[in-house]
């Protein structure tokens, strides 16, 4: 179908219909030229179709459909393949429902623990969300479906989301808050973009037109539409549209719709612009319509299934003093409401209409296992009889399980969480319990992390995180080694709240600005480089077999920044049963002369061995692997010098290191100015040759050699380091006019030639 041919026969009113829903879910196409209207849903872990009253914060019902492990949880697999898979999943049950776009991937960084919408969002990590995300969106689009990926950006609290203004810089942007979906626009091609709510240095999202067109349309070659966060459009209507903010959600804004005629015909905005924005919402309407699979059969009970793999490949074991697997013959004891009627999914737009839930207590049905509540869900305060029982069965039992966590009323969209302890009754049945039962397992079930002041009490911690419709089983299975644990964290684990680098300046000022000053150094690139400790590390996770790293090999030890490096470590399986292990390869520049983090994750691959056996693990990194945001050159740029290639277990577990020295191919030309250090000119030949010889006319002599001129009067270090942080108007007012103006213009004039 020619689309410019449509929109050319489209009325001005039925242009600006367009750029606005026609109800809360569906688009408001020109029907009367055969285009059909289309509905998209919520995502990203399941499907909200809402075939009646429609909310955006999840209240009224949806279709059933499969819940799947929330994003936090599904993060912790670092598992391509899964991602695409569920992406698969996910997009053909959008054909059986009809929908044209699925509201997700959410990859915003978990910039502090206490985001209240972090259980949706990937890792603090830009490249782990990134390489995910890409899996996902090549996943669903592969069924002829959509993506919205989601919150275009830096949108990472709940607090004031609609109206805060997070303040970022350039660089952090670039390097923290971007990369995600950098890497998901330019190489898995979504056909929409979601801009969040939030102000972004002092623009709205939805009128940013830095983010919204000169990055993501000019930059990263984006070529679908952007639709609004469901609220998001500014009272500027036009200048939104003008910005490349598309299509308004939800509809309809009859008002909106009128700035917009409005606008082209008094002639303050071209016609041209809004013929664009038709243009690119009818193109992905007709990617999908003329593809359209109404017959598609949605099998849930597979995706159920499906749902229970992925929580088993995610669940994280943090702690194991030798407690599980725990054995059959073992009497158990169940703990906790958790276990019967399990947290499984998140509040808000991404909450499913789970097709069946499958609780811990239930698929244990056939072991020996004994249960008590411990808890009620809807209050935090302790009940003295449910932990009498508690301690009692527990104590009955050769080992306790307790199933403890966040509820539904402290984590959801919408609000922080405002700690990040558990409530006081699960806080105090752990410690009822542990006080009569040495063997005790944790099954942590929380969108995102929380304090573990019982840690050294308990002897095991298996993290369920959200794990979807099917946590019981999945849950059961890791505890009893039926399938063996083999999830990381995808993010840190702090000892306290106060450790996270966001602490200070989480919640906005009384302007509602947030700045984030702790800048580029979000989540392990904080705690690394502040060698602090934490109670779990990004990227840990036990398993009930051990991995050996070994030949850790680069095939090159020198390179320029435009070539490929590409490592190899060999990883084998030293325990007796089959695990899969998670290799991580961080790349870092101890030497370097800006301020990086001390290492970055630049690379990862999962890997399933038998006992015994090894497997060579291959990376390929290329230039941005080495390279940081450089501000003032307005790209990435790699710093020449010696880099450390560090494969590990953990970011806190590294296994082996290498060293490349990369050369750069960019060539810096650096200002000269009055302003410049005597170090600056210094670094350049002409600039030292002209000080050394300035330095052997001073009474010190030194035979033209500056360092030489100062040792002699036995100055040497100190006083090179003194002037090279010197600027050169300084000197020359310290040189007492004897250096003439004229030699300084034409040093200045030599250097900058
Ligand atoms: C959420 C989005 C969601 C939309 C529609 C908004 O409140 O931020 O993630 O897709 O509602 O439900």
């Amino acid at each position: 179908m020619d689309i410019k041919s449509i929109v050319a026969q489209m009325t001005l009113e039925e242009k600006a219909a367009l750029c606005s829903g026609k109800d809360f879910w569906r688009l408001e196409t020109p029907e009367r030229l055969g285009i059909p209207s289309v509905m998209v849903s919520d995502g990203p872990c399941g499907i909200r179709k809402q075939a009646d009253k429609a909310d955006h914060m999840g209240f009224n019902a949806s279709v059933p459909a499969t819940s799947y492990p929330t994003g936090s949880c599904m993060a912790c697999s670092f598992d391509r393949d899964l991602f695409k898979v569920q992406g698969e999943t996910l997009g053909h049950a959008c054909q059986a429902e009809e929908l044209s776009v699925l509201l997700g991937p959410a990859v915003n960084i978990k910039r502090s623990p206490l985001c209240g919408r972090n259980f949706e969002y990937l890792s603090e990590d830009p490249y782990l969300a990134g390489e995910l995300s890409k899996k996902y969106i090549d996943g669903v689009q592969s069924q002829d479906i959509g993506v919205s990926i989601k919150h275009y950006a830096a949108n990472s609290q709940e607090y004031h989301r609609m109206s805060n203004d997070s303040i970022v810089d350039e660089r952090t942007l670039r390097e923290i808050y971007l990369p995600a979906f950098e890497a998901s626009v330019k190489e898995s091609k979504p056909w929409t973009v979601m801009c969040s709510y939030n102000k972004i240095n002092g623009t709205f999202a939805a009128e940013n037109k830095y983010l919204l067109t000169d990055i993501l349309r000019d930059e990263w070659g984006f070529d679908g539409y952007v639709v609004s966060d469901w609220g998001a459009t500014t009272a500027d209507r036009v200048k939104c549209l003008e910005a490349g903010m598309d299509l308004e959600m939800p509809g309809k804004n009859v008002a909106n719709d009128k700035q917009l005629v409005e606008a082209v015909n008094s002639g303050k905005m071209d016609v041209a612009v809004l013929d664009t924005a038709c243009e690119r919402i009818l193109d992905v309407v007709m990617r999908y319509v003329d593809k359209r699979r109404p017959d598609t059969v949605i099998d849930f009970e597979a995706d159920h299934k499906f749902a229970q793999t992925i929580a088993e490949e995610s669940m994280v074991l943090l702690k194991n003093d030798g407690i599980l697997p725990l054995k059959k013959e073992q009497k158990v004891a169940f703990i906790g409401k958790f276990a019967e009627v399990p947290r499984f999914q998140g509040g808000g737009s991404s909450h499913v209409n789970a097709y069946k839930v499958t609780g811990a207590l239930e698929a244990a049905a056939d072991l020996n296992v004994t249960y008590a509540k411990g808890y009620e869900t809807d209050t935090d305060q302790p009940d003295e009889a449910l932990l009498n029982e508690a301690a009692e069965t527990a104590k009955a039992a050769d080992v306790a399980v307790l199933f403890v966590g966040i509820t539904d009323a402290l984590e959801s969209e919408g609000f922080d969480r405002s700690t990040l302890a558990m409530p006081k009754n699960h806080e105090a049945l752990v410690k009822a319990v542990t006080a009569v039962q040495p063997n005790t397992v944790v099954v942590g079930m929380c969108g995102g992390c929380i304090t573990m002041p019982w840690i050294n009490d308990v002897k095991g911690v298996l993290y369920a995180y959200l794990g979807g419709e099917a946590v019981g089983p999945a849950t059961v299975n890791l505890l009893y080694g039926n399938v063996n644990p083999s999830g990381k964290i995808a993010e840190t684990f702090p000892l306290q709240l106060e450790d996270n680098p966001s602490y200070l300046y989480y919640i906005g000022d009384e302007q509602d600005k947030t700045e984030y000053r702790e800048g580029i150094f979000v989540g392990y690139r904080y705690y690394d480089k502040k060698k602090m400790n934490v109670l779990f590390p990004f990227g840990h996770g036990l398993s009930y077999t051990t991995f050996e790293y070994s030949n850790l090999k680069l095939d090159k030890t020198e390179m320029k920044d435009t070539d490929t490096l590409t490592v190899s470590v060999d990883v084998t399986n030293t325990g007796a049963v089959k695990g899969k292990e998670v290799v991580q390869l961080y790349v870092g520049m101890p030497e370097s002369m800006t301020i990086r983090p001390d290492k970055e994750l630049k690379g990862f691959e999962k890997v399933e061995l038998e006992p015994g056996e090894t497997k060579t693990v291959s990376f390929e990194l290329s230039k941005r692997a080495f390279a940081y945001y450089k501000t003032d050159m307005a790209d990435w740029y790699v710093e020449s010098g010696e880099y450390e290639i560090i494969a590990a277990k953990s970011s806190r577990d590294i296994a082996c290191t290498a060293a490349v020295k990369v050369e750069s191919t960019t060539v810096l030309k650096p200002v000269y100015s009055m302003n410049s250090t005597m170090g600056e000119i210094m670094a350049n030949p002409i600039g030292a040759q002209f000080i050394g010889q300035m330095m052997a006319q001073s009474p010190l002599g030194g035979g033209g050699d500056a360092a030489a001129a100062a040792d002699s009067i036995g100055m040497g270090k100190a006083m090179m380091e003194m002037m090279k942080g010197m600027p050169l108007r300084t000197m020359i007012a310290f040189a007492g006019g004897m250096i003439p103006t004229e030699v300084i213009n034409g040093l200045l004039a030599q250097l900058n030639a």
